[in-house]
């Protein structure tokens, strides 16, 4: 039988040759991260940053997050300050965006920021987008890789369901650990959080020793405007489905093992649940099951993220 899967490839030193040659040479990439599996490509380059948006079929008005491999790398694009340091020092590399002041002279193309003057700056932590980034002179513009208002990929199967063979190649990283996307934090003034993640406002307020913003009509980001995270069916929250049709996406140990029932963590793991989420959605669409609706998630840590997603998955 043919495989079908012809542009999945695990990763070695030989696929790792290629993949860094192709996005070189200008191509996309699907790669794995901790976070969300992203659609990679040269943040330098206008024909790789053009086609993301195409393949995506992205607003030109939402902005994609420029990925680093360390700190010496962003001195060319953005201007950094003490808030920002004291955060990379604590949680990079790892699952935190920050948006930071684009310099005047960087090369980064605006079309990859949306013709704003900041930049979204990340310094993924998964071995395999490290290991890319260690081996290029330019940094990756990488949205999550999926079709534009959909559920985010967790493994590289999920990617190819969004793209099949319409890019060359996709890297077999593993699960995400995480599964749910960075959180993103604005740094141009006072600290303000602008897409909640897995790294909570908490955590960052201990660092920063101040209170942030957390405005959530009022957000810079215009991606987090729109409807977002979605699994293409109706997703109803905090309700229980009145009849067994209905897929019912639960938490936590209370509830029964029925046939519609999904548990994203029966020790009632927030962490756990959140890595379920979009595996989950995806499931049970495959399912055909109709409508899915969702118990309450306890809003706090990786549930502040998860009911955020869910919210705009509802809208
Ligand atoms: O975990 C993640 O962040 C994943 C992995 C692949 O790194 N990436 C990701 O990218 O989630 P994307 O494009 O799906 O989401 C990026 C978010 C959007 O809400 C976008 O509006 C916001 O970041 N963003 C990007 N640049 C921004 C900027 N300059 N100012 C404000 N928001 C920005
Ligand atoms: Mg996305």
């Amino acid at each position: 039988m043919e495989n079908i899967y012809s542009n999945i490839y695990s990763f070695n030193k030989k696929t790792l040759k290629q993949t860094v040659k192709s996005l070189k040479q200008g191509n996309i990439a699907g790669l794995p991260t901790e976070t969300v599996y992203g659609l990679a490509g040269n943040a330098y380059s206008k024909k790789a940053v053009i086609k993301i948006f195409k393949l995506k079929n992205r607003p030109k008005i939402n902005p994609l997050i420029i990925h680093y491999h360390k700190l010496s790398k962003i001195n060319k694009d953005v201007n950094v300050n003490k808030n920002f340091f004291k955060l990379y020092k604590k949680f990079c590399p790892g699952p935190l965006t920050f948006v930071l002041k684009k310099k005047k002279d960087s090369k980064i193309v605006s079309l990859a920021t949306a013709n704003l003057d900041t930049v979204a700056v990340r310094f993924p932590k998964h071995k395999v987008i490290r290991s890319i980034l260690k081996f290029i002179d330019f940094p990756l513009a990488m949205p999550s890789a999926n079709l534009s208002s959909s559920l985010s990929p967790v493994n590289a199967f999920d990617v190819f369901e969004d793209f099949g063979n319409k890019i060359k190649t996709i890297i077999n990283g593993g699960s995400s650990k995480f599964g749910i996307e960075s959180t993103v934090i604005d740094l141009t003034g006072k600290p303000k959080i602008l897409r909640p993640g897995i790294i909570s406002e908490k955590q960052i307020k201990r660092v920063l020793n101040t209170n942030l913003v957390f405005k959530k009509n009022k957000i810079r980001s215009p991606g987090m405007l729109k409807k977002h995270y979605s699994p293409g069916i109706p997703v109803i929250i905090g309700r229980k489905p009145i009849d067994h049709k209905y897929a019912y996406i639960v938490f936590g140990k209370k509830y029964k093992n029925n046939k519609n029932y999904f548990n994203l963590s029966k020790k009632g793991n927030l962490k756990e649940a959140a890595a379920n989420l979009y595996k989950t959605m995806r499931k049970i669409k495959k399912k055909g099951y109709k409508k899915i609706f969702v118990s309450k998630i306890p809003n706090r840590g990786p549930g502040l993220a998860m009911n955020d997603r869910l919210k705009r998955a509802s809208n």
